[in-house]
C-alpha cells in the first residue's frame, strides 16, 4: 500500500521506513510532486500533524500520514514543545543567523544553564488519512537533556537528548538503535498494527 508522507526530511523517511516495514510504500511530498510549504499553524502536535494530512488529501486525494513533534522540557514547563522548529528564533534569546537546529540546541543549552533538573520527553503526533478517515497515534520518549551536545547522527535535537537507560544521546546511536526506542518508532509501530487489524 502506498502513504505519502508529508515530509521531505529524510532523516523522518528513513527513520518511519525503517519502523513501518517494507509492505507499506512510504512516498514523500517531492516524490507525491508536491513542492509548496505545508501549513502548521496550531499551538498542539495533534492539530498541526492533521492539518498536514489534511492538506496532503486534499492536493493528493490519496492515502497520507504527516508526524509533528515536539520536545517537551520540564524546567521549562513543557517548552519548546510545539514551537520546537522554531525555538530559537522566538522570544528574548534569538539566533536568527544561526542554521535553526544549531541555534535551537544552543538556546535550549542556555536556558538550561546551571539547572540541575534536566528531564524532557520527545512527543510525536502521526495523522493518518484512510479511505477518507482521519486516525492519530501518539509516541513518546521521556529522557534527559545532556551539558553539551554529543554525537553526529540523527537530526534535530538528537546530540543534546539521552533516552532514559541509556548513556549515550541519539546522536551516538545508529538508525536501528534509535529506531527500537524512538518516539516517531512508537508511534509508526501503532500506526502498523492499526493497519494489520484494517488488513491493510
Ligand atoms: P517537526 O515535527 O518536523 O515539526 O519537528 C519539530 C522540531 O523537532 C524540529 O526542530 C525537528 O528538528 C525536531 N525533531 C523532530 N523529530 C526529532 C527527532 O527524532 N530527533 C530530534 N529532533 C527532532
Amino acid at each position: 500500500m502506498e502513504l505519502v508522507f508529508a515530509t521531505n526530511n529524510q532523516h523522518k523517511i528513513l527513520e518511519i521506513k525503517n519502523a513501518i516495514g517494507d509492505y507499506y510504500q512510504i512516498i514523500s511530498l517531492s516524490e507525491a510532486g508536491i513542492e509548496e510549504e505545508i501549513p502548521e499553524d496550531f499551538d498542539t502536535l495533534e492539530e498541526n500533524a492533521s492539518q498536514k494530512a489534511q492538506y496532503i488529501f486534499d492536493k493528493y486525494g490519496g492515502n497520507c500520514i504527516a508526524d509533528d513533534t515536539g520536545l517537551e522540557v520540564d524546567a521549562l514547563e513543557g517548552r519548546p514543545g510545539v514551537f520546537s522548529a522554531r525555538y530559537s528564533k522566538m522570544g528574548n534569546l534569538q539566533f536568527p543567523e544561526m542554521e535553526a537546529n544549531k541555534g535551537n540546541i544552543k538556546k535550549l543549552l542556555i536556558e538550561l544553564e546551571n539547572r540541575e533538573i534536566r528531564t524532557a520527553r520527545f512527543r510525536t503526533v502521526i495523522a493518518l488519512i484512510l479511505n477518507e478517515r482521519k486516525y492519530l497515534f501518539e509516541g513518546i520518549i521521556h529522557g534527559s537533556i545532556l551539558y553539551k551536545a554529543s554525537g553526529s547522527e540523527g537530526f534535530g535535537y538528537d546530540p543534546v537528548f539521552q533516552p532514559t537507560g541509556f548513556d549515550k544521546s541519539f546522536a551516538e546511536m545508529d538508525l536501528n538503535e534509535k529506531n527500537m526506542i524512538s518516539h516517531r518508532a512508537i508511534a509508526s509501530r501503532k500506526l502498523v498494527d492499526f493497519l494489520k487489524t484494517c488488513n491493510i
